[in-house]
């Protein structure tokens, strides 16, 4: 038997019990084993561990091992609260015959306990956090060398009791964290005011259609088209709406990347590699389980388009200065105001790459292509403003309206969002007038002619405003309607319905034929 065991051996049985101790996380487990590992190197019949609440009012302890159910008392009640509040250990030879004994705890476990032997669990400061009782020693009383081996016992269970309460609140504590921050994002998906993509245009409710198609996909997608038509907005867009939505969404400029930088960015550095260099993960591995936006991608350079290249067939990135291979798990989407079919014939661009990124290809629209659609997307535009200013949306004066309909938008959307932000800070009535818009938009209000070769924009462009503007003022001049407008214009029905369709002018006043 353990009791009579020779003291050096009793001594590493404590120390074989404190590691095992030290290796087990799970509380109930370890609480388990400290009672168990007790009552067998004492030669007893059992032991409980009684844990302090938080609030410091009630102890509780299970009633039997591998049980769960849990025994009560007040902190101050019974052997154990006495050790608790007095921190001191104590020895009872007859429970039933000292006082402060609490025979309610046998009377709910149906043990019967003759002798005790308590200690106090304490924490680093010496403050109790328990007691560890010892019960009915099988041979004699408990005696010195058996408080000596409780106390070891009691000191080594106390920290690991810690230790296993600091990891599960921890746990608990990123459990909590991860629940918010997913819904969080859920909620950011399409409500964020300001992120989802406005206008009716056939080419904008097109985009939005492909978009739907396309994000669960988990395909690449290139997102092309001229500055300020909502690429950005695109990209993300598609992440929200993929099934990656809770995960990162991570956007890289590549045009503000200087050449040494790219690779420290893109596949981040191990620890050491200069003096001063901490290790560092790079937008790929951040990117993981969630979207890459590569932004700007024609302005890489050939070895960076070579590098990402890479990447995007073996799925796998490596640190600099690092040896193991990583594997990434990373949705990628790029997008660039550049010609890339132009880049690739200049030798620019990398014609794999180009394939490789250009699985699925959005085209934005110029804002000057959608003549038709700027005062329903100037309205929607300005209420989001508004919110975002905390202020009641301004309407434009038909003047206003006839101004931003008659201008080139050169920065698109951007531009016409700038343009209504600042109105509604100058603007002083209820209105917006078209002298609240910039100086550029007030020139081109007043020559309100289509605009001439100096706008620096193609000709197929000019030559498709041209004919947008005269269809909107013959359909305007003959009411709406398309038999008069059609006969005007030297067309047939049919054509003028397909020059409506393609400049996305809506047809109103079918009724009145
Ligand atoms: N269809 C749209 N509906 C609502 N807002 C839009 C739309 N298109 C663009 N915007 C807004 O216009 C601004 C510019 O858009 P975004 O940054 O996405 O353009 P971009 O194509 O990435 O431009 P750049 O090439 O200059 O980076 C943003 O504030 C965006 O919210
Ligand atoms: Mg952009």
């Amino acid at each position: 038997m353990l009791s009579q065991l020779p003291a050096s051996e009793k001594l590493a049985a404590i120390l074989r019990i404190s590691q095992r101790m030290n290796s087990e996380r799970d509380l109930h487990q370890l609480l388990d084993l400290v009672a168990e590992e007790g009552a067998r190197l004492l030669g007893a019949e059992r032991a409980s561990i009684f844990l302090l609440s938080e609030d410091g009012r009630e102890l509780t302890s299970k009633v039997a091992l591998g049980s769960s159910e849990m025994i009560r008392l007040d902190s101050k009640q019974g052997i154990a609260g006495t050790v608790v509040s007095t921190c001191e250990e104590i020895v009872v030879d007859d429970a039933y015959g000292d006082t402060r004994f609490y025979q309610g705890v046998d009377e709910r476990s149906g043990y019967r306990t003759k002798n005790m032997l308590a200690v106090p669990l304490t924490d680093l400061d010496g403050r109790a956090i328990g007691a560890f009782e010892i019960l009915n020693k099988r041979e004699g009383i408990f005696d010195e060398e058996d408080k000596q081996i409780t106390r070891a016992l009691a000191a080594s269970a106390a920290i690991a009791i810690q230790t296993a309460k600091f990891i599960l609140e921890l746990q608990r504590h990123r459990v909590r964290l991860e629940d918010e921050n997913r819904n969080l994002l859920r909620e950011l998906g399409g409500k964020l005011p300001g992120k989802t993509i406005l206008g009716s245009h056939p080419k904008i409710e097109e985009l939005r259609r492909m978009i739907e198609r396309v994000a669960d996909a988990e395909v690449t997608v290139l997102i092309t088209g001229e500055s300020g038509t909502g690429k950005d907005l695109i990209a993300r867009s598609l992440h929200f709406a993929s099934p990656r939505a809770a995960r990162p969404f991570v956007a890289l400029n590549c045009a503000a990347l200087p050449e040494t930088l790219v690779e420290t960015e893109l596949f981040g550095v191990e620890k050491g590699v200069a003096t001063g260099v901490d290790r560092r993960a790079g937008k790929f591995e951040s990117a993981h389980g969630g979207t890459l936006f590569l932004d700007e991608i024609g302005d890489l350079s050939l070895s960076a388009q070579a590098k990402i290249l890479r990447v995007l067939q073996e799925r796998m990135v490596e640190r600099i200065g690092g040896r193991t291979p990583i594997p990434v798990d990373v949705r990628v989407i790029a997008a660039t105001n550049k010609d890339l079919a132009e880049a690739i014939q200049k030798n620019l661009f990398r014609e794999d790459l180009y394939y490789r990124l250009n699985v699925i290809h959005l085209k934005t629209t110029p804002l000057r292509q959608m003549t038709a659609d700027i005062p329903a997307l100037a309205s929607m535009l300005l209420l989001r403003i508004a919110e975002e200013m905390r202020r009641p949306a301004l309407a434009l004066s038909p003047a206003a309206l006839n101004a931003l309909a008659s201008y080139r938008w050169p920065g698109n959307i951007r531009q016409l969002e700038n343009e209504l932000r600042r109105a509604m800070v100058v603007a002083r009535g209820q209105m917006i007038e078209p002298e609240d818009f910039s100086e550029a938009l007030q020139g081109a209000a007043e020559s309100a002619a289509p605009a001439g070769p100096a706008s620096g924009k193609g000709l197929q462009d000019e030559i498709e405003e041209l004919e947008r503007r005269r269809i909107q003022e013959a359909m305007a001049r003959h009411g709406q309607n398309q038999q008069k407008t059609a006969r005007a214009l030297g067309l047939s029905r049919q054509g003028l319905i397909n020059k409506l369709k393609r400049y996305g002018i809506k047809a109103n006043a079918a009724e009145d034929e």
